[in-house]
């Protein structure tokens, strides 16, 4: 069972466990996050297992400072005129990767783009101290509504976790609002703690709405990463020309053939195919193969967030929405 903790105690207890590559439940000014390093992969795999999520949806990276900021994304004056006027604040902007920047590509779920918020209080100075930046989805399991208190967070995920860390009721009480910019103008992905009016006025103009090639609804994301090559599932056997996404020790038959190989987990662990998933078929497609077979993977604990990944990235083509 998880102990609830005071901000004014926790700092080194969950910096502990943040190194440990284990996750922590801390407040933000919006709701409870459930905090892991997010350069590392184990770190991340084991908040899609706490919250149940039966997808990768990417996460949002915290961070400390602006510093830290620049050195994860690339700012256009737009976003970054936003972040000067909100952070640290209940502002999440989407912005591109900056190639190199060390965060494990589960948080993003692949995609090159990255959602990034400077959070107020007990998470900056958490961030600050352990000198990487948080991923961090609100801490309620998949389903339920967001946490605004410790014991919210207890009750629903104190079975899976160790600490929660008390910084009292949110303020805010609602998730960050997540703007991206586009071609000079900005969208709004989610609307959430800051009021769209209040980013409009600061920007003197107003926001896109709807469609584009983000987020639609909370959670729901429009552009899969999909990879180059096609992909082949529950594959038992390997044919010429195809690379080999293996998993566990038992070889699909003629697997020497495959052009490239990568194995998720050669003891079958899920939590660890899960931190290799998005690296391993970035990997494969890169080596040229005009197939990817995919052997077969389990559907329990965090296989179901892997096996729902796979079956999008092998979905027919035509009626895939192209990434950005
Ligand atoms: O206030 C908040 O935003 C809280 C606190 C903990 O920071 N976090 C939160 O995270 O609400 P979560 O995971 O429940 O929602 C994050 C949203 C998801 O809808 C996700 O699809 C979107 O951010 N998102 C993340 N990365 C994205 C990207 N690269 N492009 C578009 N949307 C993205
Ligand atoms: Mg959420």
């Amino acid at each position: 069972m998880a102990e609830i903790v005071g901000a004014g105690e926790a700092l080194e207890r969950a910096l502990a466990l943040l190194q440990g590559g284990d996750v922590v439940a801390i407040p933000t000014e919006t709701v409870y996050g459930l905090a892991g390093d997010a350069t590392n992969g184990i770190g991340v795999a084991r908040i899609f297992e706490a919250k149940g999520r039966p997808r990768f949806n990417p996460l949002i990276a915290h961070v400390a400072d602006m510093a830290m900021a620049e050195r994860i994304a690339l700012f256009d004056p737009l976003s970054k005129k936003l972040a000067i006027a909100f952070w640290p604040g209940p502002l999440t902007l989407v912005l591109p990767q900056r190639p190199g920047n060390g965060i494990h590509p589960l948080v993003t779920a692949g995609l090159d783009t990255i959602a990034l918020r400077m959070p107020r209080g007990f998470g900056g100075d958490l961030i600050a101290r352990l000198g990487r930046p948080l991923a961090a989805p609100s801490a309620n399991s998949s389903g339920k509504i967001s946490a605004t208190t410790a014991q919210a967070v207890a009750a629903d995920l104190g079975a899976r976790i160790r600490l929660v860390v008390d910084g009292g009721a949110t303020p805010v009480g609602l998730e960050s609002t997540i703007v991206k910019a586009e071609a000079g103008r900005l969208r709004l992905l989610r609307p959430g703690g800051i009021a769209a009016e209040d980013i409009e006025a600061a920007v003197g103009m107003e926001l896109l709405r709807g469609g584009g090639a983000g987020v639609e609804a909370p959670g729901m994301l429009a552009s899969h990463y999909a990879p180059g090559a096609a992909v082949r599932l529950d594959a038992r056997t390997v044919a010429e020309g195809e690379a080999l996404l293996a998993f566990g020790n038992l070889r699909a038959a003629g697997w020497q053939r495959a052009t490239a190989f990568r194995n998720l987990s050669e003891t079958g662990d899920l939590r660890e195919a899960a931190t290799n998933l998005f690296a391993y078929m970035q990997d494969l497609d890169r080596s040229g193969a005009r197939t990817i077979a995919v052997e077969p993977i389990p559907f329990d604990g965090l296989g179901e967030a892997i096996n729902d990944r796979l079956s999008r990235a092998a979905a027919p083509r035509d009626n895939t929405q192209p990434t950005t």
